[in-house]
């Protein structure tokens, strides 16, 4: 029997302690909020599941993760078809037939293709030099302008001439009238929101949860205490920024109730001019089909942000300097043998929610 320390009560800590639980090992799992599931974590407010760290949409091909996540939760059949506002005039995403009929009158694919292939011209011949460039060489320039280019400029905080192409490697366009985002076999919103996720994860004779308490506080008596730690917090924080900070980006949340049943007419729009400082508006109770109570709707606006020490890290900025300085930290992770380091911030990588627990699966099965 092993004694874990997990430290982050997110979807790889969740995971990993109900699997290690399981087999008769005792789990104290610490979480610094003052509550449980990390950035999926939800809340009924009016009768609707407020996402309260941005839209939250599982999608997967992995037919394994899917099946192992319905045992905690039932699923809608939610499928993410986001809209861009662009200055007012509306258009379907992803692109798709939809979004160049409405761009430029076209009806076939044949004609889409057509046009797309006239604004890529622009680049031809020419060897992309940054996100701009890039973007042009791929779709041309009107999709760019309405749809990527403010979009991006904001999420990033930075010019998208001085952004590097790779950040765009490939732009799926699809040539049907058909705007679900996403390719994966299965999707969906769990009914009642995520958080009965990580609860009925958590909830074993074996496991022992401890909010606003966070490992910084009493680091070293909790690595002399107990036999193995899973730490899913930030890598460079753990070994106290010694080689350097890692960089990252954060989003501001501004939430609001609203006296109507119906906002905004979909769960995400994106506002892809330069002007409107968010990126996108969320009306939760689409997510669920409309559930919630009548005459009341609640919408949050996300702004990017740039991080500094203190701030949320919600995403990792996965250029090749932040990547060097990984490998460093990972080099000195692979040294404490008693930690295991797990989940976006641990591991320092953008992982969707199906990723996470994939790898959760994965690392937790390779111990006791
Ligand atoms: P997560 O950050 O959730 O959990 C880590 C936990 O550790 C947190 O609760 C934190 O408070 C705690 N912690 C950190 N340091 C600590 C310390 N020192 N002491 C104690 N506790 C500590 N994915 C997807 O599949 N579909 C989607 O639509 C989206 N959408 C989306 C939107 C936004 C805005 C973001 C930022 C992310 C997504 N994701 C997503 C990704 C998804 O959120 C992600 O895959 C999982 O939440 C990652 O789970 P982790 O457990 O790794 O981290």
């Amino acid at each position: 029997m092993t004694n874990y320390l997990i430290v982050g009560s997110g979807l790889f800590g969740a995971v990993f302690a109900h699997e290690v639980a399981k087999r008769g090992n005792k789990v104290t799992v610490i979480e610094k909020r003052n509550h449980l599931a990390g950035n999926i974590y939800t809340k009924e407010v009016d009768g609707i599941q407020v996402h309260q760290y941005g839209a939250h949409i599982f999608h997967t091909s992995d037919k394994k993760v899917w099946d192992y996540v319905q045992q905690f939760a039932e699923f809608n059949r939610y499928t993410n078809s986001p809209v861009a506002n662009y200055y007012g005039k509306m258009y379907n995403l992803p692109f798709n037939m939809n979004t160049f009929s409405e761009m430029w009158g076209v009806r076939t694919p044949q004609e889409a293709m057509d046009k797309i292939n006239e604004q890529r011209q622009e680049m031809a011949g020419k060897d992309p030099q940054n996100l701009e460039e890039q973007a042009i060489s791929l779709i041309g320039r009107d999709i760019y302008e309405k749809l990527i280019k403010g979009y991006t400029e904001k999420q990033w905080g930075r010019k998208a001439t001085e952004l590097p192409a790779f950040i765009i490697k490939r732009l799926p366009v699809r040539l049907t009238y058909d705007n679900n985002y996403f390719n994966d076999d299965y999707q969906g919103i769990p009914k009642g929101g995520y958080t009965q996720i990580v609860e009925k994860m958590l909830d074993n004779e074996n496991i022992e949860v401890k909010l606003n308490t966070d490992f910084f506080d009493k680091k070293d008596e909790y690595l002399k205490n107990f036999d193995k730690i899973v730490y899913t917090g930030m890598i460079d924080k753990f070994f106290d920024y010694k080689l350097g900070e890692l960089e990252y980006r954060s989003l501001r949340f501004e939430t609001e109730e609203k006296d109507v049943d119906n906002y905004q007419g979909n769960a995400v729009i994106n506002y892809t001019d330069a002007e409107t400082p968010y990126t996108r508006v969320i009306e939760h109770k689409h997510f669920e089909f409309g559930k919630g109570d009548k005459g009341k709707t609640i919408v949050t606006r996300e702004y990017p942000a740039n991080w500094k020490r203190g701030d949320e890290p919600y995403y990792p900025v996965n250029n090749e300097r932040n990547n060097n300085l990984y490998k460093q930290y990972k080099g000195l992770a692979e040294k404490q043998n008693k930690v295991i380091f797990g989940g976006r911030l641990g591991q320092y990588k953008y992982y969707n929610m199906d990723q996470v627990i994939a790898e959760a699966l994965r690392m937790s099965n390779s111990v006791e």
